[in-house]
């Protein structure tokens, strides 16, 4: 890829400089705020590190849920701060807002090594703003907390999909660098995206069907297969003319879903069998039951295990697979066993087919993690879920692009 990286800024010397990082520290939180998956703070530590070993003065600005432009304690950066001082080692102090006083004096008081991380950049309206000229003026006084011969360098992989100010126009303004975290993902991905070897299996599940539609269009026209599963199979099998009951259903896709199935139904891998549970509860009654047999009222909350035997068999075959989206509530664990059977039958894929693997997302790399499956068992797991369907899709990632101009 043809951007400056982390080893040419450091190269250059960052002792006394204040370096402004972009970070996806966008963890999910439990109903207390707990952080209940620490993936993303993990994975972003190798850069913080390499810049504090340098004598640098750094600066980091994240996002944390969708807060709309106003300040909202529920989306405060506050248990991440906790939590990256843990991992880090040092304290990280968190400043009580994005580009104000608190932000400034704290900056201005940074000492060499220290890291400062400003409150959620979605506080400010202006972040994710459609206006250019709103944006640049955020990016101005995000840049000017960066006084002392500052640079940029854009490390969270998981939103460089969004042209948002914090990732985009601030690397306009600064010299600017890709983190250890984006390089990796990028050129990793990169592989994938360009020459997957044959057979190249998708898999695809998670919620809505409607958001990964044109997905698994453009991921159609390049696998051999598209394996999906989890909430969005439901409106495909309705389309099929199964009754889905009360499962998650988009009504008003149901005639795409019909076209999509006409177009690439050859592709496209369905499940056979499902759980339907009485309702969405961990402890509610639940069965086996064929693709028509869901009792009156119920829904189905996971794939059977045929379904699993069958995308197994697929998945066995392959020499690329990108998985992203679980295929069932694996939170709950009766639900769990199909997302299990399709991590573990990848995993295999992994160790005895040599197959080039990678599990694309938060919730999907979440749920690796809290099934206890074998991290190393898979080739990558991307920090982005949104930015690495994208980059396999084909699309352009903003948060990259801006870095190779
Ligand atoms: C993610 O969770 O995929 C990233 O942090 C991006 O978040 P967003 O979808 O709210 O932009």
């Amino acid at each position: 890829m043809a951007f400056k990286t982390l080893d040419d800024l450091l190269a250059q010397g960052v002792e006394s400089r204040h370096v402004l990082v972009r970070s996806d520290f966008n963890v999910p939180l439990d109903k207390d705020g707990n952080i209940t998956d620490p993936g993303r703070i993990t994975s972003s530590l190798p850069t913080i590190k390499a810049l504090v070993d340098g004598g640098a003065k750094v600066i980091l600005t994240a996002h944390l849920g969708r807060p709309k432009g106003e300040v909202n304690e529920k989306y405060s950066l506050a248990p991440v701060a906790e939590a990256l001082s843990e991992a880090l080692g040092q304290y990280v102090a968190l400043a009580g807002d994005v580009v104000g006083e608190d932000a400034h004096e704290r900056a201005n008081g940074l000492n060499d090594g220290d890291v400062l991380l400003v409150e959620n950049v979605r506080f400010d309206p202006r972040e994710t703003s459609k206006d250019e000229a709103e944006r640049g003026a955020f990016a101005d006084e995000l840049v000017s907390l960066a006084a002392d011969n500052g640079a940029f360098v854009s490390d969270g992989f998981g939103v460089v999909h969004r042209a948002q100010t914090s990732v985009y126009d601030v690397a306009k303004r600064l010299p600017a660098f890709a983190g250890k975290l984006v390089e990796k993902e990028v050129n990793t991905l990169a592989a994938v995206a360009k020459n997957p070897e044959s057979p190249y299996v998708v898999v695809l599940g998670g919620a809505k069907v409607s958001d990964k539609l044109g997905v698994i269009e453009a991921l159609a026209g390049k696998a051999d297969h598209v394996i999906i599963g989890g909430g969005m199979c439901y409106t495909l099998l309705a389309a099929q003319g199964y009754d889905v009951q009360n499962s998650l259903l988009q009504e008003d896709q149901i005639d795409n879903c019909k076209e999509l199935l006409e177009r690439f139904g050859d592709k496209i891998v369905l499940p056979v069998d499902l759980v339907a549970a009485s309702e969405f509860a961990a402890d509610a009654e639940h069965k086996v039951v064929g693709l028509d047999g869901i009792p009156e009222g119920w829904e189905s909350l996971d794939i059977g295990p045929e379904s699993v035997k069958k995308f197994g068999e697929v998945i066995a075959k392959s020499k690329t697979v990108f998985w992203n989206g679980p295929m069932g509530v694996f939170e709950m664990d009766a639900f769990s066993n199909g997302t299990k059977g399709v991590a573990q039958a990848i995993i295999d894929a992994t160790k005895n087919n040599g197959s080039f693997t990678v599990v694309g997302g938060g919730d999907s790399a979440a749920s690796v993690r809290r099934l206890g499956l074998d991290e190393d068992g898979f080739s990558h797991i991307s920090t982005g879920g949104g930015a690495s369907l994208e980059f396999l899709e084909g699309k352009e990632l903003p948060g990259v692009s801006i870095l190779e101009a």
